[in-house]
């Protein structure tokens, strides 16, 4: 009886069908009613209230430059109109939940706010940055920390990450490389669906599930010279071979929201491309969630040229698919009068109202809106020592060792004097990266406080900063010297502080900075050994007593636990076993960067260096210093044993790749077996390489395994001419590898029909 009447109320044939035959709808059709029955009551300006999302009042909002900012007195007269439908970044519990309230019984019709929050790579435990994160080649880890961060941003309100940022990002000018997936669409890809599924869990109803927002659709990492917010100018192949893929696989990984991109493609600013969200995101992809705009994107149409106004601005950018209007108002300012004058249809207005609703529905907020807001805040709340321990495990997986002469590492505990050198070997900045603004963040242990909590004696280390990250120190480099003399090793901590990647964190020059480099190169001519912890927010060009020491790790911005993942692979308690995710440069000239590069009409053969009219520099080799893929472990592993199951794989057949890995080393090791292809000649140029597979395995000192791969037939498909995926018969190389340079070639072909 309460569902016939439920269905009369809300006049849904569905309902009504349920009805009579007994039986609920489903909790989905039941939803979906509700929408409708909701929309049919709105009025105009509370459906563009549903479409309109604002920063906090009262105060800036961490991240992003301050506009539009309305004090807490219009916040909670604008909810209680229904002209909100969120909020995003630092409300405070108390306040989020006063306003929820606001939403849920002042306004008329009761519609609860969405709080959407930069949950980037953790809330309150921050984790490594999520290139770093990409380090791994672990999706599966990646999978784990978003999980962790969820739980602890649910239990503070928020239901919404503007996360993951997958932003193939191939020159490392951009400064926002480290927020992403690197520079190869497969891993990426992997990354992007388990990040999505890590932040939404199994359920988007349960109280703990974070709904994703890949970001920033799209192409925004290709922007021209590396400058951030810059126009980008690629073809629809490289879009779709290249930028597209992470976002496709999140799409299908069960991402329900997509932030669209500052940046124009060729002349179309992203926020206002019809083929890119209501083409590609809609009809080619089904989505099925709305889309947010870029903070205050809509209104940087006028800026862009586009739009001569904020009217048409409006016009644009919704018509072309953008949903949500993110912290300019603007949408609520023009979208009434552009439905009013039937500019932009009713139907329209309603399909992202519909679509923003849906969501909320399936975040379970009707029937919970105060899930996470009722205390206590994340900050009064202990801390959960499981994710502080995945904290510390997510680091040091993240940690690349790119070299290790002589076997300088690991170190020793104890017996070995070690000087700690370099304005990152202390203290407790440029640790966690950028994007950690919430509160109840503990701070990050240092470099010193992990070594010498690892240390049999701690008196055996001696920390001397030595320089500032740019600028020099007085004394600075004399007292660095003399601690490298008294000392066996120096440990030399350089790179690059936190404030120099991240957004609007552009660089032209991505080597050391000079002071430091003047500090690097007084301590290398002490003629001790050198063990190079690099701080880096992007593949960087080293040179050198940087580039030229014995040991170089990567270890980007790790999180709350630096110091001990360092000290524990340093001395030996782990073994690295990251990879880079982005090729490193010889220098920055160099940059765009990138493996999978095409081949030129001039290859270069064997980077002769004498060669003329080739695809070639003058003053440097094409190769990179450290290719994308390259990561040691404390154990060397030899390959072999490579061989298919056939050199000739039949139409729509599939190909098994087996091989051999064998740690002949003395000590456990981690390796990443990686598969690349290429087709030699196809109706569109191939790059020279493509990762389709790897396998991550554990090998005991001495132990030897198979390793198999099974690449079908789609995995060799590639954009045809008609941008359509097509498979084409012919010769394949294939590279079974430990990096994107180097490993055993096979060949095969692929049969016609
Ligand atoms: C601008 C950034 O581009 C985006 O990534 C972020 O989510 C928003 N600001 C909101 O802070």
């Amino acid at each position: 009886m309460r569902i016939c009447l439920h269905a009369l109320l809300l006049s849904s044939s569905l309902l009504l069908t349920a009805c009579t035959t007994g039986a609920p709808p489903p909790p989905e059709a039941q939803a979906d009613a509700r929408t409708e029955a909701l929309i049919a009551r709105m009025t105009v300006e509370e459906k563009v209230g549903q479409l309109s999302l604002y920063g906090p009042a009262d105060t800036n909002i961490p991240g992003n430059p301050a506009a539009n900012q309305r004090n807490a007195q219009v916040e909670i007269d604008e909810v209680r109109a229904g002209r909100v439908t969120g909020l995003f970044n630092n409300e405070g519990l108390a306040r989020k939940l006063r306003l929820q309230q606001v939403a849920v019984r002042e306004s008329r019709l009761g519609i609860p706010l969405l709080y959407g929050a930069d949950v980037i790579h953790g809330f309150r435990t921050i984790f490594p940055m999520p290139l770093a994160e990409t380090a791994s080649w672990e999706p599966e880890l990646a999978e784990r920390t978003a999980r962790a961060a969820a739980v602890e941003a649910s239990a503070d309100g928020f239901r919404w990450t503007f996360a993951p940022m997958l932003d193939i990002a191939r020159d490392a000018r951009w400064g926002r490389g480290i927020e992403g997936i690197g520079e190869d669409p497969y891993l990426g890809s992997l990354f992007a669906a388990a990040r999505v599924r890590g932040f939404q869990g199994p359920d988007l109803s349960r109280g703990d599930a974070l709904l994703a927002t890949p970001k920033h659709f799209a192409a925004y990492g290709a922007a021209e010279g590396g400058l951030d917010y810059n126009t980008t100018d690629i073809s629809e192949r490289t879009l779709r071979e290249v930028y597209l893929p992470p976002f496709k696989a999140a799409v299908d990984a069960g991402a329900l929201s997509m932030m669209s991109a500052f940046n124009e493609i060729s002349g179309i600013p992203s926020i206002a491309n019809p083929a890119l969200l209501t083409g590609v995101l809609h009809r080619e992809w089904q989505f099925q969630g709305f889309v947010v705009s870029d903070y205050t994107a809509d209104e940087e149409l006028i800026a862009h040229g586009y739009a001569a106004s904020g009217r048409e601005a409006a016009k644009q950018a919704f018509l072309a698919g953008t949903d949500v209007s993110m912290q300019s108002g603007l949408y609520m300012r023009e979208l009434p009068g552009l439905v009013a004058s039937g500019e932009v249809p009713m139907a329209r207005l309603d399909d992202a109202v519909r679509r923003v609703l849906r969501v909320k529905h399936k975040l379970g907020l009707f029937e919970h809106p105060f899930r996470g807001l009722e205390g206590p805040p994340a900050a009064e709340r202990p801390s959960d020592p499981a994710t502080l321990a995945l904290a510390r495990e997510s680091a040091r997986r993240s940690v690349v060792l790119l070299k290790n002469e002589g076997e300088l590492l690991p170190l020793q505990k104890a017996g070995q004097k070690i000087a700690l050198v370099g304005p990152f070997a202390s203290g407790t900045q440029d640790l966690l990266g950028a994007w950690s603004l919430f509160p109840g963040q503990a701070a990050p242990v240092g470099i010193d406080d992990g070594l010498r909590a690892a240390l049999g004696d701690p008196a055996s280390l001696t920390v001397v900063r030595g320089s500032n990250v740019d600028t020099a120190l007085a004394g600075g480099i004399e007292a660095a010297v003399a601690a490298a003399r008294a000392a066996d090793v120096v440990v030399l901590a350089v790179g690059e502080s936190e404030r120099m990647s991240g957004e609007s964190r552009s660089r032209t020059d991505i080597g050391l900075p000079q002071a430091q480099q003047d500090l690097a190169e007084a301590v290398a001519a002490t003629g001790k050994p050198v063990v190079v912890l690099l701080s880096n927010g992007r593949a960087m060009a080293l040179r050198g007593a940087v580039r030229n020491a014995r040991a170089i790790l990567v270890t980007w911005f790790l999180g709350v636990q630096t110091g001990h993942a360092i000290a524990d692979v340093v001395f030996g308690d782990f073994n690295p076993s990251g990879r880079l995710p982005v090729s490193f440069p010889q220098t920055a000239g160099q940059v765009p960067f990138y493996y999978a590069h095409k081949r030129t009409g001039r290859p270069l053969p064997d980077n002769d260096a004498q060669m003329a009219f080739r695809t070639r520099y003058l003053d440097t080799t094409n190769q990179a210093l450290f290719p994308f893929g390259w990561g040691m472990g404390y154990a060397p592993v030899r390959y072999d044993g490579v061989a298919l199951g056939s050199e000739r794989v039949a139409p729509g057949g599939a190909l098994d790749v087996r091989a051999t890995v064998t740690n002949t080393g003395r000590r456990e090791t981690e390796e990443v077996v990686q598969l690349y292809i290429a087709k030699r000649a196809a109706s569109v140029t191939r790059p020279v390489r493509e990762l389709k597979a790897f396998r991550k395995v554990r090998l005991a000192a001495g132990e030897s395994k198979a390793v198999e791969f099974r690449l079908a037939a789609a995995d060799l498909a590639f954009m045809g001419r008609d941008m359509k995926p097509v498979v084409e018969p012919g010769e394949f190389d294939l590279w079974v590898a430990p990096s994107a340079a180097g490993g055993i070639r096979k060949r095969f072909v692929l049969a016609g029909e």
